[in-house]
């Protein structure tokens, strides 16, 4: 027996290091909200915005994981468990990286997204609730998936035959329904530009 335990995370450079070298807090910002609220558009202009202003992000989203790490899942209220485990697992290392995460993810269910907080910690974890009713994500449908979900053609498709519970206490509410889309990015980036700004007295 081993007494004297030293394990590979005792070799992992921490977390504040690393964020004292990227000038920055690590976070994970999670937008949750229907298919055509506007997630992912959000979520690139605001790493755009915050890659200006010197901040170093990483965005996921159904795109880069369902199609990788996650592509062996479908929609089943089981698959989608596991597909916000995994998520909030790897932003979770992301996290330890010193990096912002900015993930874009329907997360459609209370106990989900409890589920990713209690992985990520409470501390961490700034829930985005990106509000469009269901009627202007259906009428925008980008890539035609309300269409099918109508015809019966997708089972299980959030907002038309599987739930979405909207958060009651997020960290910030987006309505994105205004036209001036800049505006909705400016406001978003007031809120959360104070939790991840580098305090050089709150390191040490
Ligand atoms: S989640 O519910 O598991 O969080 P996720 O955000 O990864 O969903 O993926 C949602 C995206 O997958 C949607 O934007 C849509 O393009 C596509 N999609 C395909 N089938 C479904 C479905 N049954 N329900 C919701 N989205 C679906």
């Amino acid at each position: 027996m081993n007494n004297n335990i030293y394990t590979v995370f005792d070799k992992i450079k921490d977390r504040k290091e690393k964020e004292i070298y990227l000038k920055q807090r690590a976070k994970v910002i999670w937008f949750t909200g229907l298919s055509g609220s506007g997630k992912t558009t959000l979520a690139s202009l605001l790493e755009k915005r915050l890659f200006e202003l010197n901040y170093f992000c990483q965005i996921l989203d159904g795109d880069n994981v369902r199609s990788g790490i996650n592509k062996n899942l479908l929609f089943t209220d089981q698959d989608r468990v596991e597909n916000i485990r995994r998520i909030a697992e790897v932003s979770k290392l992301f996290m330890n990286c010193g990096i912002i995460l900015i993930c874009a993810f329907i997360s459609p269910t209370n106990d989900i997204r409890q589920m990713a907080k209690e992985i990520i910690g409470e501390d961490d974890f700034l829930e985005v609730f990106i509000d469009a009713p269901l009627e202007v994500c259906e009428q925008r449908d980008p890539k035609g998936l309300y269409k099918k979900a109508r015809a019966g053609e997708i089972k299980n498709f959030t907002g038309v035959s599987a739930p979405f519970e909207a958060p009651q206490l997020p960290f910030l509410r987006v309505e994105n329904t205004k036209p001036n889309i800049d505006e909705t990015v400016k406001e978003m980036l007031k809120n959360i530009l104070p939790e991840i700004k580098f305090d050089p007295l709150k390191v040490i």
